[in-house]
């Protein structure tokens, strides 16, 4: 294996295997390991044709102290479970969703990345309708799978400021649509926004409120924040991922003595802000340096100097601090798993 960790993507990389269970007959069978990248899959199942399916993203954290952690995991299993739900899926059990991200970073524990290169095992659930239908209706039979693989930051800058643009013309959930689930719908319909921004130049879409278009709900696969007056503000909406980082960040926004709002945040607002950026796990936080309306050309510029804020810089340090085990877990968010 001849992996340079520290300039690895965010891309799928292969590994040794992969975990899955099976549910029939209204039940989940125990896990199965396979070394295959590949399954077979009914032609009229549904997650091809109607789109039944969901899936989490976590990952394992190589720690200075060589000890391997998760962050959060379960916070990861309740809302595959809640995904399921929304697409009239039966919900994976808990401990089988643990039992199977264990086994599949232990595993595959040679491709962790080492402490100190910027890379982590990323870890992907999916939960698809593989069941024959041809009407629109839930499948009877789906399929749990897990695998990992070795990633590099999300946006390749890593943690410096990147350029967005806000996205009018596609939308990529309805106020009361899919998008509070981890479904793939919401990220196929991401997809015209991230091309027509990336063909101008920019690292990700924000996406408004499908409704009225006045209101943010979030960057790509990222959730958004706003800091300004020792306050950490993320935008409510019911058509957004609640994100585990922007849950954790407002946790140590808190903690570090800043107020948190989480509430509708107009377009408007955005030139108030002293510091703005995304989170996510994958995106980590990703400070935002300046974001474009492409409709009317209207810049709004941070990070002036070119540099991360003071605010976003220390809740960057303490988050992966903690994820990495080089600071003490106040919160109870990390389990030590190798
Ligand atoms: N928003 C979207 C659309 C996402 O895909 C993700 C990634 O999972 C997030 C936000 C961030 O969520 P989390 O912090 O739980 O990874
Ligand atoms: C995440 O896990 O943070 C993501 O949303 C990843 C993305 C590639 C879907």
């Amino acid at each position: 294996m001849n992996l340079e960790w520290s300039k690895l993507p965010f891309g799928y990389v292969k590994t040794d295997y992969n975990v899955r269970s099976y549910y029939k007959n209204g039940q989940w069978s125990d896990i199965e390991i396979s070394d295959s990248e590949y399954f077979p899959i009914h032609i009229a199942a549904t997650a091809l044709h109607y789109g039944q399916q969901a899936f989490e993203g976590l990952k394992a954290y190589c720690g200075k102290d060589n000890k391997v952690r998760l962050f959060r995991w379960k916070d990861n299993a309740e809302r595959l479970q809640h995904s399921a739900k929304g697409l009239h899926m039966p919900e994976v059990p808990i401990e089988l969703f643990y039992k199977a991200i264990i086994k599949a970073v232990e595993l595959n524990k040679k491709y962790i990345p080492p402490y100190g290169t910027g890379a982590t095992l990323y870890i992907r659930p999916l939960l698809i309708g593989t069941g024959a239908e041809v009407g629109v209706k839930p499948a009877s039979e789906y399929m749990f799978i897990v695998f990992v693989t070795p990633v590099g930051p999300y946006f390749k800058e890593g943690f410096k400021p990147v350029k967005i643009a806000i996205v009018r013309d596609s939308d990529r959930a309805a106020p009361l649509g899919t998008g509070t689930f981890k479904v793939g719908g919401n990220y196929a319909a991401s997809l015209r926004g991230i091309v027509k921004v990336h063909k101008a130049g920019y690292s990700s879409p924000m996406y408004l409120d499908a409704k009225e278009k006045k209101y943010i709900d979030e960057i790509g696969a990222a959730n958004f924040f706003g800091i300004k007056n020792n306050t950490y503000i993320t935008p409510y909406s019911t058509s957004i991922l609640d994100s585990i980082t922007n849950r954790s960040l407002m946790k140590l926004a808190e903690f570090m003595g800043m107020k948190v709002e989480k509430r509708p945040l107009p377009l408007d607002e955005i030139e108030t802000f002293e510091e703005v950026g995304a989170c996510g796990t994958a995106a980590i936080i990703t400070p935002i340096s300046e974001i474009i309306d492409l409709d009317t050309g209207k810049k709004y510029h941070f990070c002036k100097d070119g540099k991360p804020g003071p605010i976003s810089t220390k809740l960057y340090n303490t988050l992966v601090g903690i994820q990495h085990g080089e600071i003490e877990d106040i919160f109870n968010w990390t389990e030590v798993i190798l």
